[in-house]
């Protein structure tokens, strides 16, 4: 990394998105930019879909639109975020290299006239990336209106696993790297099962469609090279920029919306962590997706401010069913996603375009023109946001982590799972959605991090626990750490191979228990536990319980009928200074609702008296803190605060309106006591 805090030289909090001008002829250039200045964007991002554009044969460089474009952008105070349109490459790209095709894991050779990147271990497609991104940091590393970089687009969609022959060879040349011996591969792959001992490399494949289930550790290695390839396209790419230009580099996520690359190294590799986040519109609360991507993006980027990349004005095109969103809903939006962290508020895109698949999305300037709904709130956010600008840098800070593991989930995901009904992305949903809906805001956390800041973990999907993170979680309980974990977990190690001792083995000294058998149930079937925490209740539960045996735990609450029933359903046990709760079943919302009460006690957290739907994270600046209210629910709501609201510029003496579907910024002394 060029430096640890390399923000874009750009004032307050960047507003803009997408912006295409190669689609549309220079007249509406002009009034692009006119418009641009009345909505108050300060940042666009450019060329990433314009290779074809700028290369035209190989080798062959246009800039002379791309040179005007800039010039334009700058002189009306715009900034770039400067695209390498890796993502998309041309025509005659793979007319010449026809063997840099992706190829699917049904063998099936990608085709030309959509987007996605070609083979990431393709040579002529690294040599071409290197050459572009060169190129175009070459010509405008020291281009006044250029302030960052934009490395490709979404690594690992729409492709990310390449089947073809060149990546097949660089799969062995990694495993090669990682194993050293075909010993040690055929041990971790635990070949000797069905016969698939390797007695040579070269015998060695990409994890193709094949008449049964594939080895699980060659999928999960193949996973791992997979984001691994990918990484070293985007490290190819920012190198060749780092070598001309000084601006700041990145790429932008999709946190908990593509689970193909992981995050979290991806993080070390970049100047600045950028996310891609749309609404998933059959969610009805997807505010509380948006939440746990945005919460994600700062936890992989350390706490630091990062960028919203993309998101929409109102409906995407790709989803079953476009939800259009309803007036105050893209503020509210944006304002979560500050809220959690963002310091640029962008989106896809600026100008709706005419043409392409792309033609029904939403955009700053939608089709109807600015004489519409959507181009009037665009002008508002970009005046709200201009009085936010002393909110920019700092930072949220969080008591409770939640563990997010990329390599278990890929693991997970894999065939021939107990049940089909249990899903990682599900179990983190209820967890979060608890804090959520509680008022207590989170950070995602890996197994093996340092975890001694959080007063409470929760391990809600950890399926792949390596023996070295189960250590470090116990020892954080052992330091009076709460910890909560969710069934199926710590079942498996890095090669997917259960754990010697059985299920939950490596966190029987924390938990206290042994997990003998899982007992999942049928498709439908709901059960009941007995809970017998602080006040008795019966809770409920379905797809899944266990045959739990208990190793020093106590018992909180009792399984009343299913396969288990008889049996302990939730544990909770005493380990160094800290607690361990162990959670066998997969409650509803309402029943983690109880359990979480008692869990909060351990972990000395409080739920907030916020109303729920009424939406509050504070940000923590240098002098102020900054309590960022957004108010979801459809009747105003109350917040008890005293401070001035930036937004309208009024003084606040203890309590304030939050509106029905509205938003609030309130500015509030530093508290000075120790412990506040
Ligand atoms: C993103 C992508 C954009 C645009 C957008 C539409 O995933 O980066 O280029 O396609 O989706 O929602």
């Amino acid at each position: 990394m060029t430096s640890p805090d390399h923000w874009p030289e750009i004032r307050g909090i960047a507003y803009g998105g997408d912006y295409t001008p190669e689609q549309w002829p220079q007249e509406v250039w002009r009034e692009d930019v006119a418009l641009m200045r009345e909505a108050g964007v300060n940042l666009v991002s450019v060329g990433i879909f314009a290779w074809a554009l700028i290369e035209t044969s190989e080798g062959v460089f246009d800039f002379a639109w791309l040179d005007e474009l800039l010039d334009l952008l700058h002189e009306n105070g715009v900034s770039v975020d400067l695209g390498t349109p890796t993502a998309s490459p041309p025509a005659w790209f793979f007319a010449t290299h026809p063997d840099a095709r992706v190829v699917t894991r049904e063998g099936v050779t990608m085709g030309f006239g959509a987007r996605g990147m070609a083979s990431h271990s393709s040579p002529a497609y690294r040599a071409a990336i290197v050459r572009i991104a060169s190129a175009l940091a070459e010509r405008y590393g020291s281009h006044p209106a250029v302030v960052m970089w934009h490395v490709h687009n979404e690594y690992g969609v729409p492709v990310g696993e390449d089947y073809s022959d060149q990546s097949v060879r660089a799969f062995r040349d990694w495993l090669r790297e990682k194993y050293g011996t075909l010993d040690a591969l055929n041990a971790a792959w635990g070949t000797a099962f069905w016969g698939q001992r390797y007695g040579e490399w070269d015998h060695i494949g990409a994890p193709a469609a094949a008449p049964s289930v594939v080895n699980p550790a060659q999928r999960l290695d193949f996973a791992r090279f997979t984001d691994h390839q990918l990484r070293q396209c985007f490290i190819a790419e920012r190198d060749a920029i780092w070598a001309h230009a000084s601006q700041p580099v990145t790429t932008n996520f999709m946190a908990n919306q593509s689970w193909t690359t992981d995050m979290w190294a991806w993080a070390r590799e970049v100047d600045i962590v950028s996310d891609d986040h749309y609404l998933w519109a059959a969610d009805p609360e997807g505010e509380i997706g948006l939440a746990i991507a945005a919460d994600l993006t700062r936890s992989v980027g350390g706490g630091k401010p990062w960028i919203l990349m993309e998101h929409s004005t109102s409906a995407v095109n790709w989803q079953p069913r476009n939800v259009a969103k309803r007036p105050g809903e893209m503020a509210r939006n944006s304002l979560s996603h500050v809220a959690r962290g963002a310091d640029a508020v962008l989106f896809f895109q600026w100008r709706a375009s005419r043409s392409g698949a792309e033609k029904f999305h939403s955009a700053m300037i939608p089709h109807a023109g600015t004489s519409s709904r959507v181009w009037r709130e665009v002008v508002d956010l970009g005046g709200a946001l201009a009085r936010l600008d002393e909110v920019r840098g700092s930072r949220v800070a969080a008591d409770v982590a939640i563990l997010w593991d990329f390599e278990s989930f890929w693991a997970q995901d894999l065939e021939w799972r107990p049940s089909v009904d249990i899903s990682h992305a599900e179990r983190v949903r209820a967890f979060y959605e608890r804090l959520w809906r509680d008022g207590i805001t989170a950070d995602f956390a890996l197994p093996g991090q340092d975890l001694s800041a959080y007063r409470l973990v929760i391990a809600p999907a950890q399926y792949l626990l390596s023996a070295r993170d189960a250590a470090n979680l116990t020892a954080y309980v052992q330091a009076g750490g709460t910890l909560v974990v969710s069934f199926f977990s710590a079942i498996v190690d890095e090669n997917d191979a259960v754990h010697p001792g059985g299920f939950v083995a490596p966190l029987r000294d924390a938990l206290g228990v042994v997990v003998e058998e899982f007992l999942p149930l049928r498709e439908g079937a709901l059960h009941a536990v007995r809970w017998s925490g602080s006040a008795s209740a019966t809770l409920h539960a379905d797809a899944w319980q266990e045959d739990l045996v208990l190793a020093g735990a106590d018992v909180i609450a009792t399984y009343v009928d299913g396969p288990g029933a008889g049996k302990p359903a939730i544990t909770r046990h005493a380990h160094g200074t800290g607690h361990a709760w162990y959670l066998s079943t997969r409650l509803d919302a309402e029943g983690l609702r109880t359990v979480m009460a008692e869990v909060y006690r351990d972990a000395g957290l409080t739920a907030s008296a916020h109303p729920e739907g009424l939406e509050v994270v504070v940000r923590r600046g240098a002098t102020a803190d900054y309590s960022i209210a957004i108010n979801h629910r459809d009747e105003d709501a109350v917040l008890a605060i005293a401070g001035d609201e930036l937004l309208s510029g009024e003084p606040v003496d203890g309590s304030l309106v939050v509106p029905a579907g509205g938003v609030a910024v309130v500015r509030t002394a530093r508290p000075t006591t120790p412990s506040s």
